[in-house]
Formats: structure tokens, C-alpha cells, sequence
């Protein structure tokens, strides 16, 4: 049986044009692009070919990205270094605002530095419709001593886009330092640090369409800042330790691949299948409940609770009828937990638990979300019948 792949943004397959451009750096392109013969010249030229890329996908200059060894080490090694700077200042600034639906490679970061490093970490809540209470946030940077702050360009679990200009406006109005993961947002939605000037900004290679294990850091021009990793000094001494140049070269790719996309319509085609599976899934199954802003959110999520159904159990249904998806976002599986995400905007718990992150890809087609909602109507006919009536209880499966 074919199965079909709905949770992007937990990792997508690496593009075929993006695998294409790569497979000469991993055969006879394997010289190391610091090397001083002329054979490496080659690879040093394909390096900065993906700088310029990477920077061209987010309105930035080449010399302001830096490639790292995945988006979580752009979030920390941002994330540290913005830390490291406050606390020489000695006392002063040991505030870190960031917000309650981050993804877990920035809270954990921040509950290191609350625990181990004198930070105070303070997460400001979301309106119901998952956009930061911008309020809220203008209130949090007033009351002073703000390190840092970090905040989430779009969410991993409901794809809401966050108010990104205007939180950025507040942040520079109070000369407060702003980093933005904005790993689920680069590359399916307008991001243009030109126009929205964060001061640094995660990109990760998997969630669109290059390998994992490879992501990148825009650093504004001007701005300080200092490596995690020490040693040899490539990237310009930013980020040392010898280049995973095939991977490098296949961020380049995916970013001018998805550049390309979002300039000829915006992803419109990818919305319109999302749409198109929604629309279906609202019309042929009762009880469903679109979580999250349907204004601003990336194309391709669409996050779903079903009455009386838990996640868990569909999960394992839909994966036997043949769709993969996810509950809540990946690291999540398995927990009964309403994620964090959930909790902060409101959701009611066993809303919570019913839900599913279904996250299409440019390489999704119509057939496969047709397929996919017959699956679901399938899977979520089972469960209410195994039930046996409403209310979310334990479940068991006979299939
Ligand atoms: C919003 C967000 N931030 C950070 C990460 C971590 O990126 P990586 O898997 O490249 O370390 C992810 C991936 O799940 C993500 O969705």
C-alpha cells in the first residue's frame, strides 16, 4: 500500500532536484573547500553559492548567514550567545521573553538558562486563535531589564503565523535584542528580514525539502556575535568545524526551490489542497473543529480535533489505512499530554487530546488528500463506534 505523507512539518523528503544538485559533493566534489588546490575551489564556489541562496529566500546578504549542523543549533548557539553578552554586562538585563508556544530547542534553552545561569525566562501568552497577545508582550518588554527575546515566526503544531512586524516594532522600540525561530515559516510563507528586521533568525534545512541535520542562522549585518563552536574558522570564525558541504549545497537548492514557488503564487497551490482536504473533512465528518487562526497560517497545516476520538487511536488507524500524520506536533507522540500549544490558547483538554496535525508538502497531490480523507472518515468512524458515544475515554482497537 502507498502511503500517504501528511506531516511535513515534522520532516519533509528531500526534493528530487535538491538530491540532484547535492550528489556530486558527495562523490567526486569531496574536497574540503578549505583546501588550497584548485580542485576545492569548486566546492568553496558551491558554498557560497547557497549563501547566497539561503539569503536570497529571506531578503538577507550572503555574509549574514552562517550554516550550522541543524535549526536547533541556530536557535541555541542565538540563543547563547545573546545570554553570554547580558551577563557580562554584569547583573543588569536577566530577563529572556519569549513566548508560550515555542518549540521545545527554544524553551529548553531558556529553562537552562533559569536554571543554571540566573535568567529569569518569561513566556507571554497567545490569544485563543495561537497569535501572541501582542499586549501582553508590549507589557513584558516595558517593565525593563530584558536580555533578549526570542519568538516563534510560525508554530510547528497549528502553522498560525505570528504578528512578527509588530512584535518586532515593539522589540526595537524598547532596544531589546529579537531572535525569531522561524524554521516552520521560511520557505511557505513571506519572510523578508528587510522588512521585518529581526536582529538573528533560524532557518532548518528538513522542513523544506533538504536534508536533515543541516540549518542556517542570519545574523544582521553590524551586529555582534560569537561561536559555540570554536576552531577552525569557517563561516567567517562564526562556526567552525569542516563544512557539510553536500548538505549545504541542498539548503541552497530547497531555498531557491521554495523561493521560486512562493514568488510565482505564494504557495497558493498547496493551500488549495489543504483547503480542499479541509473543506471535505468539515463537510463529510461531524464534530471537527479547525484549531488555531485560519487568516494566518502557513498553506499547508491544517490542525484538527475530532470529537470523541483520540489522537492516539486515530493515529494508529490512519498509519494501518495507509496516512501519516501527526498528534500535536512530533515530539509530542506518544505523551496523552495536551501539548503546551494547546494549553496556552485555551483549547479545552479533551479537544486537545482529539486533535491532529495534518501538514501537506509541494510534493502532496490531490489524490493523496482524497485518499486521505477517506481514510480519515474510515478511522474516525471506527473509534465513535468502538466509543460507543461521546465523551473522549480509553480506547481500544480492534482492526
Ligand atoms: C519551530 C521549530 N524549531 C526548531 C526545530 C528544530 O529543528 P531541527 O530539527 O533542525 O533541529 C523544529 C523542528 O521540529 C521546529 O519545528
Amino acid at each position: 500500500m502507498a502511503m500517504v505523507y501528511l506531516d511535513s512539518n515534522a520532516t519533509t523528503q528531500i526534493h528530487p532536484e535538491v538530491l540532484e544538485e547535492m550528489m556530486p559533493y558527495l562523490t567526486d566534489q569531496w574536497y574540503n573547500p578549505s583546501s588550497g588546490y584548485r580542485a576545492a575551489k569548486a566546492v568553496r564556489t558551491a558554498m557560497e553559492t547557497a549563501h547566497e541562496q539561503v539569503a536570497s529566500l529571506i531578503g538577507a546578504d550572503p555574509e549574514e548567514i552562517i550554516f550550522t549542523g541543524c535549526g536547533t543549533e541556530a536557535n541555541n548557539a542565538a540563543l547563547s550567545f545573546l545570554a553570554r553578552v547580558s551577563a557580562r554586562q554584569g547583573g543588569q538585563c536577566r530577563r529572556v521573553v519569549t513566548s508560550a508556544i515555542e518549540h521545545s530547542a527554544i524553551l529548553r534553552y531558556g529553562e537552562y538558562l533559569q536554571d543554571q545561569e540566573g535568567f529569569v525566562l518569561e513566556k507571554v501568552g497567545v490569544q485563543p486563535d495561537g497569535r501572541l497577545d501582542l499586549e501582553a508582550y508590549r507589557d513584558a518588554l516595558a517593565l525593563g531589564d530584558v536580555a533578549f527575546s526570542s519568538l516563534m515566526w510560525a508554530n510547528n503544531e497549528t502553522g498560525v503565523i505570528q504578528p512578527m512586524a509588530e512584535a518586532c516594532e515593539v522589540a526595537r522600540s524598547a532596544g531589546v535584542p529579537l531572535h525569531s525561530d522561524a524554521i516552520q515559516a521560511v520557505g511557505k510563507t513571506e519572510v523578508n528580514v528587510r522588512e521585518v528586521p529581526v536582529d538573528y533568525l533560524s532557518i532548518s534545512g528538513h522542513k523544506l525539502h533538504a536534508p536533515k541535520g543541516v540549518g542556517a542562522l542570519y545574523i544582521r549585518r553590524g551586529l555582534a556575535f560569537e561561536p559555540m563552536l570554536r576552531g577552525g574558522g569557517q563561516e567567517g570564525g562564526r562556526r567552525s568545524g569542516t563544512e557539510n558541504v553536500a548538505s549545504i549545497v541542498g539548503l541552497g537548492k530547497a531555498a531557491e526551490l521554495m523561493k521560486s514557488r512562493l514568488d510565482a503564487d505564494g504557495h497558493a497551490g498547496v493551500a488549495r489542497l489543504r483547503d480542499h482536504f479541509e473543506q471535505r473533512i468539515l463537510s463529510e465528518i461531524t464534530g471537527v473543529t479547525v484549531n488555531g487562526s485560519m487568516d494566518y497560517r502557513t498553506a499547508n497545516t491544517s490542525h484538527l480535533s475530532f470529537d470523541d476520538c483520540e489522537a492516539a487511536g486515530l493515529l494508529i488507524l490512519l498509519d494501518e489505512y495507509g496516512v501519516q500524520c501527526s498528534a500535536g506536533s512530533a515530539c509530542m507522540t506518544g505523551k496523552q499530554k495536551p501539548s503546551h500549544v494547546q494549553t496556552a490558547m485555551g483549547i479545552p483538554a479533551d479537544q486537545a487530546r482529539s486533535s491532529l496535525r495534518i501538514s501537506l508538502s509541494i510534493l502532496t497531490t490531490s489524490e493523496e488528500c482524497d485518499a486521505a480523507v477517506e481514510a480519515v472518515k474510515k478511522a474516525v468512524g471506527k473509534l465513535r463506534r468502538v466509543q460507543g458515544g461521546p465523551g473522549v475515554g480509553p480506547v481500544q482497537i480492534f482492526t
